[in-house]
């Protein structure tokens, strides 16, 4: 017998392509909470990287679950007018910390390792337990919410999606290094498509939406009428 439909949005995608911005405004749209995966992981990677760590120290380290099960982890919501879920983490509040090209590409490198990826999954599954939740990540549609009732994956091209990182990035105040940035979502893509768990990729039963041309409330309206034509 098929598991029952949960009433979770999943969102994925590779870097750039708008996923918390889309999910946080369809969150609020249907009153749901929002779930940030990628936060966590940048949380994970902050942490360890704080610590002394890097990846193939970790990837022999037999005690790793234990520290990871050990961490108190929680998601707090955006500031207003900031995009991405805080992350309070052993007491520490974690914010723009987490946001930097270098700390997404060293959780890319984190999220790669199977105890990571067991723990984290098990925490977002507590979270969105009794549904009423819009995830957004890389395999929130695949593997940590397979019975969602309502699955997106948005692509764009890279170029669309290095700009639209740029001009969030300039309208905060930062400078960026055009090209270094391309290279870099490109090189974080590869690796988060072919890496052997939880690979990006869209779950069979979802919705493709390329949006290299469509705007922010043109895509919300058109996955809210998806949502609406689909009721559980
Ligand atoms: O969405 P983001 O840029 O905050 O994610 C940072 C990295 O975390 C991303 O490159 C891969 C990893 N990630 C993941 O492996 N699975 C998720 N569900 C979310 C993020």
């Amino acid at each position: 017998m098929a598991e029952q439909s949960l009433a979770i949005v999943t969102i994925d995608g590779p870097g750039g392509v708008g996923k918390s911005t889309i999910a946080r405004i369809l969150a609020e749209r249907l009153a749901f909470t929002y779930l940030d995966t990628g936060a966590m992981y940048r949380a994970i990677a902050y942490s360890l990287a704080a610590q002394g760590k890097n990846v193939q120290d970790l990837s022999e380290d037999a005690t790793l679950v234990h520290s990871l099960q050990a961490l108190e982890l929680d998601l707090l919501p955006p500031l207003p007018g900031e995009e991405h879920s805080r992350v309070r983490l052993d007491g520490a509040v974690l914010g723009v910390e987490l946001r930097s090209e270098e700390m997404g590409r060293q959780a890319s490198a984190v999220s790669a390792l199977a105890p990571v990826r067991r723990v984290l999954t098990s925490m977002q599954q507590a979270i969105g337990a009794s549904g009423n939740i819009v995830a957004e990540g890389r395999d929130t549609g695949t593997v940590v919410f397979p019975q969602a009732a309502w699955k997106f994956f948005l692509d764009a091209t890279p170029e669309e999606r290095a700009k639209r990182r740029i001009r969030q990035l300039r309208a905060h105040g930062k400078e960026v290094d055009e090209a270094a940035l391309l290279e870099n979502l490109i090189a974080r893509d590869q690796a988060d498509r072919n890496r052997t768990i939880a690979p990006l990729r869209p779950a069979d039963d979802a919705r493709l939406v390329d949006t290299t041309h469509v705007g922010i409330a043109e895509l919300v309206e058109l996955m809210l009428a998806h949502i609406q034509a689909h009721p559980l």
